[in-house]
């Protein structure tokens, strides 16, 4: 799919994607998991230049979950070293092209490295107008609802909220995606059908679009045939047909 393919008008604000199957990419290509990572790197690069083009304002990519930190150590370190350089000499690109780069999840958790390259490149990108792009790092949805449930109950026990005020909008104000909107479309690549706990509140009515593709061999054209799809849904939540064609 070609860019001009997308009907401008009815593009989504925000798109997250479950970037699956390096692993089974470098299977395929007879190398280690490692270098199906770096790949994937490719593909990144790729898709943030392609939802710039496209005019979506926020692409969240999940780069490290929680359930990641079991992997084996030599995999998580180089993964994390990969997000480094990844980071470090991207921030430039990321400039070029007007992107302002945010991370949500366990951030304290990474190592002194990548936070200290993390909080760099946000601070570089800050004033950029562009694509938001957030990275996912150390999160999962079960951890961030819980990080919500816990900092709304530190406010009722000291009086600064009752019951009453506690409803969907206040509730989400205290996610770490507050000042993001909710995916409108959510892509998960390698053929898996599964959310892997991502965003589990934030997707509620989002469109999910499920392709084959290995993560290191999707690129932009691809992100393009994901949003022609989304753009042919209708999204009734919860409405019928009727009231929502009215
Ligand atoms: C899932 O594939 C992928 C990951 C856990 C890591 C994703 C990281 C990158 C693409 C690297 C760089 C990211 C940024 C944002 C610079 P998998 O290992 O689960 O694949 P498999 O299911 O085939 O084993």
């Amino acid at each position: 799919m070609v860019i001009d393919e997308l009907k401008k008008n009815y593009i989504p604000r925000h798109v997250a994607v479950i970037m699956d199957g390096n692993g089974r990419w470098a299977e395929l290509h007879g190398n280690d998991r490692i270098y199906g990572h770096q790949q994937g790197v490719d593909a990144v690069r790729s898709i943030v230049e392609g939802a710039g083009e496209a005019g979506v304002e926020y692409l969240t990519l999940y780069a490290f979950s929680t359930e990641n930190w079991d992997r084996p150590k030599n995999e998580v370190d180089a993964l994390m070293s990969l997000l480094v350089n990844a980071i470090v000499h991207e921030t430039d690109n990321l400039n070029e092209k007007n992107v302002k780069m945010l991370a949500i999840g366990g951030i304290s958790s990474l190592p002194a490295d990548v936070q200290l390259k993390l909080a760099e490149a946000v601070e570089s990108t800050s004033q950029n107008t562009g694509l938001r792009l957030v990275l996912a790092l150390s999160y999962s949805g079960r951890w961030e609802i819980l990080e919500a449930v816990k900092k709304i109950v530190r406010k009722a026990v000291s009086g600064e909220i009752t019951e009453n005020q506690i409803n969907e909008c206040e509730f989400a104000t205290h996610l770490s995606t507050s000042a993001i909107p909710d995916p409108e479309l959510l892509i998960r690549t390698s053929g898996e059908y599964r959310i892997s706990n991502f965003l589990l509140w934030q997707i509620a009515y989002s469109e999910f679009y499920f392709t084959p593709i290995l993560w290191p061999d999707f690129r932009k054209e691809n992100l393009f045939d994901a949003i022609v799809d989304f753009q042919h849904r209708e999204r009734r939540f919860g409405k019928t047909s009727e009231q929502i064609r009215s």
